[in-house]
């Protein structure tokens, strides 16, 4: 089973301060929180309620980048694109964990170029150690371990993502079992 290593309490702690951070540094008035699916849906909905302001636009980009394998391919399939347009808008990108950077460094290059009045990025989880490309994250929730974390949002092949809080995977007992 998952060993907890993040409570449910201590997430709930973070993300009202962060939410209370991105309403201090982002610029005033409406905001489009962009959602990365799925495993940023959890915390996105906890996130924008964290959020005082009055316009929080949400939509969600579905993006694939790992298939049911537990390591980066770097390889990134837009499945599902935003529902409104974010030219002009105040942007900002919601996703679960940044490991290697190379999937919010696709996401981030992709809608930059859709011509936002301004893009920042918010991460539940920093595997800073995993970094393969430059990537900065405006906001990071917690530090995670250079281990394979679920919960909270974030599966290993479906598995886990119910979990209310953040455990990481015993890697002696994988989730995902070889043939
Ligand atoms: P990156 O492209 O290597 O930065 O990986 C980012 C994506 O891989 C995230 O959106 C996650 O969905 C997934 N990912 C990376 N590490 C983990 C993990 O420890 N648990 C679950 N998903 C992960
Ligand atoms: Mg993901």
């Amino acid at each position: 089973m998952p060993r907890e290593i993040i409570s449910a309490a201590a997430i709930a702690r973070r993300v009202a301060e962060l939410g209370r951070e991105i309403d201090r540094q982002l610029p005033g008035g409406e905001l489009a929180v962009v959602g990365i699916l799925r495993g940023a849906f959890v915390f996105m909905s906890d996130l924008v309620r964290a959020i005082p302001r009055e316009v929080v636009m949400c939509d969600f980009l579905g993006v694939r980048s790992y298939g049911d394998a537990t390591v980066s391919s770097g390889v990134v399939e837009i499945t599902s694109d935003l529902a409104l347009p974010i030219e002009g808008r105040h942007v900002l990108l919601v996703e679960d964990i940044v490991d290697t950077g190379l999937t919010l460094r696709y996401l981030v290059d992709l809608l930059a170029a859709r011509g936002p009045a301004s893009l920042h990025v918010c991460a539940l989880l920093d595997k800073a150690s995993g970094r393969k490309t430059a990537v900065s994250v405006d906001f990071v929730g917690f530090a995670a371990p250079d281990r394979f974390v679920v919960g909270y949002g974030l599966d290993a092949a479906q598995r886990y993502r119910n979990l209310p809080y953040i455990a990481e995977l015993d890697e002696r007992a994988p989730a995902v079992p070889t043939f």
